[in-house]
């Protein structure tokens, strides 16, 4: 960023220092995350076997920006002491990570356990625990196995007994300390996003059929995940399991485009969450029935969207203790005009199933990211739909946060800007919604493996040297203000920024 730039941020922040004097409530927590694959490196040590993502980024390096790998990433399977330091020194309440599937399991099945992986993340919570952080375990952040993949991954039903082995293993190694749980990361981008680009960890494209398959399939997954829990574990353990969703608000362009707006979040949100967590079950009958229309439309015999069994609607019904709420961005729809195409298809761009076109509003900031512009009401808006259709269920936010260039080193200004915008949404979504948030994740603990954008984006409060053999984890402005929001229960940024800077 120009200096002139962070003067006027500098400024804004100043002009708002009143604006807010609202507080979270006790008993919340802040906290940060990471992902395996974007941390862990050591993609080929210790008995683990390749994911979806160590293929993916080994054999068709020109999808990712820099043609770079997690291979070593972070090297956080090495350094995680370090990581725990920092968890520590930014006084998170806790920290969300999450397992490799092919590292704990070589075989992908509980026919064998690497005793190796089973230590790292013992070595993980055990660390975190002694500092007094509370570990979150996501249990899938999109690295599958690379053998449950060549068996079709995410689109074949029996994924849903894969998955249910996995968790089982997990609750029974990992059970006895850790207390939240997430099952699966953002279904939106592993199937609506994942299978409409085929550039993303299964790298099959089929956004017409194989989209709704893998929806289905992580629902069920899912809900078996938390029956199994519910069923066999809670009692012991006393913990909770929940889903993270990926919701990116999309704002009505016109009055006349609200009902297409409706349609589209249930489209892109309603069909994940509808069918655990409303009290009718099963698909959203607005967006079901359009899918089930255009499918006759389109010739086939059934829609395209598999349909529930009664038993499998009951068993998603209900299958949560918390919902897990990621939010980055936002787009505002309309439709299709006559005679307007449709243009490239894209999730972030247009809905063909529903004839709409997505756009940004020439008002929003641009982070780094290609697909990411800032609209921080756009978070509260969401919170309130989550509320609307699903009643007090309680939100834990999973992931927020906000990409700069590499270039843009420490002075992180528009990332402090971001977090205290969108805290400050937050806030009001808490006191006027009076919606149900018990806790805030930042997204990112480090600069690590951004996907498709390989190391050319940074998440992270912490910068990473990928130079260093050690990877060494400096602290940026970004993690000062956000240590300090954590201490003072205060979103402002601090007048006398520069002192901030120095003193922590
Ligand atoms: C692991 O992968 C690295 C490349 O990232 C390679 O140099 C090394 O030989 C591999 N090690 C083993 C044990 O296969
Ligand atoms: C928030 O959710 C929790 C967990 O379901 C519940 O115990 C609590 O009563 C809810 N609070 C409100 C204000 O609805």
């Amino acid at each position: 960023m120009a200096p002139w730039a962070a003067v006027v941020v500098w400024l804004l922040a100043e002009s708002a220092w009143c604006a807010s004097h609202l507080k979270f409530p006790s008993g919340f927590k802040f906290g940060a995350a990471t992902s395996a694959y974007q941390v862990e490196g050591a993609w080929n040590t210790s008995g683990k076997t390749p994911s979806t993502w160590d293929t993916l980024t080994h054999n068709r390096p020109q999808l990712i920006t820099d043609g770079s790998s997690g291979d070593v990433a972070c090297d956080s399977y090495h350094q995680w002491k370090d990581d725990i330091q920092i968890a520590s020194e930014l006084g998170l309440d806790f920290y969300r990570f999450s397992i490799s599937w092919p590292r704990l399991m070589p075989t992908s099945f509980p026919d064998e356990i690497n005793e190796d992986g089973r230590r790292y993340y013992d070595n993980l919570i055990n660390g975190l625990l002694d500092k007094g952080i509370e570990p979150i375990i996501t249990m899938y952040h999109w690295d599958l196995p690379q053998r449950l993949q060549d068996h079709g991954g995410w689109s074949n039903p029996l994924i849903v007994e894969w998955f249910e082995e996995y968790a089982r293993v997990l609750y029974k190694l990992f059970g006895d300390r850790v207390k939240n749980w997430v099952t699966i990361n953002e279904p939106f981008t592993i199937c609506t996003i994942g299978y409409a680009i085929g550039a993303f960890s299964s790298g099959v494209h089929d956004p017409e059929v194989g989209t709704y398959l893998c929806i289905k399939n992580v629902v069920m997954a899912h809900a078996k995940a938390w029956r199994l829990y519910h069923k066999e574990y809670r009692k012991q353990f006393k913990g909770r399991v929940g889903i993270s969703h990926q919701l990116f608000y999309l704002h009505p362009t016109s009055e006349e485009d609200e009902e297409i707006a409706s349609l589209a979040h249930e489209h892109y949100y309603g069909l994940y969450s509808h069918p655990v967590f409303s009290k009718e079950g099963g698909w959203p009958p607005g967006i079901e029935k359009v899918i089930e229309k255009n499918s006759k439309m389109q010739g086939f015999t059934r829609s395209r969207l598999p349909a529930f069994t009664d038993e499998e609607k009951e068993l998603a019904k209900g299958a949560y203790d918390f919902y897990g709420f990621n939010y980055y961005t936002s787009r505002k729809i309309r439709r299709r005009r006559d005679g307007e195409s449709l243009g490239q298809l894209s999730p972030m761009r247009n809905i063909k199933e529903l004839d709409a076109i997505l756009e940004v509003d020439r008002g929003w900031d641009r982070a780094a990211c290609f697909w990411f512009y800032v609209y921080p009401e756009g978070i509260r808006k969401l919170l309130s739909w989550v509320k609307n259709q699903y009643g007090d269920v309680e939100i834990v936010i999973t992931e927020n946060g906000y990409s700069t260039k590499p270039e843009s080193g420490s002075n992180d200004y528009d990332r402090i800007k971001y977090y205290r915008d969108h805290l400050e949404q937050v806030l009001l979504a808490i006191h006027e919604d009076k919606v149900n948030i018990t806790g805030y994740t930042a997204w990112s603990l480090i600069d690590n493996f951004e996907w498709n954008d390989g190391y050319t984006t940074k998440f992270g409060l912490y910068e990473v040297n990928f130079d260093d053999p050690n990877r060494q984890r400096t602290p940026r402005a970004s993690a000062k203000y956000y240590k300090n929001v954590i201490q003072t229960n205060n979103i402002e940024i601090p007048k006398k920024f520069s002192t901030i800077t120095d003193e922590l």
